[in-house]
């Protein structure tokens, strides 16, 4: 394989490989690598600790313009700061899971967070040349002339299971149940929301990897980069 040229837009609910795959393809590919859901959670995060209500939108909305958010496109390192400040690991907690989701749900945040993201993806094609995009909306609205787009699913045991194991990598208890009930819950909200709703794209390729492991899902993903004359 070669090089990536152009964008791989990769959309789907949580617990599906998406993160470990985008990272995976990006550095395989030699290509940057953008993560819009630790935007959307370092955005939640600065919303919690200025003591607002997530759930209030109007002041969320009001609070967003003011949060100082920059992330890393480096597949290897990918940093998330807010005023400076390094928080890849703050913006995971179960209190940033709950509280995300209305969050994300307000116009006026995904405005925002859409113009940075296109920002970035301009940035990084002029230096690079590709990079992988992953998120809910990146098919169908940051992005919507990638040259690939991946939507990845599994099924809901395998989800939460990965969700699990990744708490447990970090250094955070969680049951099972509580765990499975957390994904289920935020990709009901994240599917029911007015705007951008998470939703394959028309043109998206369809990969459900409950039954494979990472090497497979990378084969498969680079076959397609290559079929769609997107390596050179
Ligand atoms: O990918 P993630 O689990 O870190 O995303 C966290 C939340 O951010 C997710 O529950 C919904 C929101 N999100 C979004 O609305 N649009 C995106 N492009 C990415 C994430």
């Amino acid at each position: 394989s070669g090089a990536l040229r152009g964008v791989v837009a990769m959309d789907g609910p949580s617990g599906t490989g998406k993160t470990t795959v985008a990272r995976t393809l990006a550095s395989r590919l030699g290509a940057g690598y953008l993560d819009t859901g630790a935007m959307y959670r370092l955005v939640t995060l600065a919303v919690l600790r200025a003591g607002i209500d997530p759930t209030d939108a109007a002041a969320v909305a009001g609070h967003a313009g003011t949060v100082e958010l920059d992330v890393g496109t480096d597949p290897a390192r990918p940093a998330a700061l807010l005023a400076g400040a390094e928080l890849a690991a703050e913006i995971r907690t179960e209190e940033v899971n709950r509280a995300v989701s209305p969050v994300s749900a307000v116009p006026e945040v995904r405005e925002l967070l859409v113009a940075r993201q296109r920002e970035i993806i301009e940035r990084v094609l002029a230096a690079t040349g590709g990079i992988v995009v992953e998120g809910r909306d990146i098919g169908t609205v940051v992005a919507p002339d990638a040259g690939l787009k991946i939507y990845l699913t599994a099924s809901a045991e395998v989800r939460a299971e990965r969700r699990g194991a990744q708490d447990a990598a970090a250094g955070r208890a969680s049951a099972p149940d509580d765990t499975r009930a957390s994904v289920e819950r935020r990709d009901r909200l994240d599917s029911t929301r007015a705007a951008s709703p998470l939703r394959p794209a028309e043109d998206a390729v369809p990969v459900d990897t409950s039954e494979l492991n990472i090497d497979q899902v990378i084969i498969a993903l680079s076959e397609l980069a290559c079929r769609r004359g997107l390596l050179n």
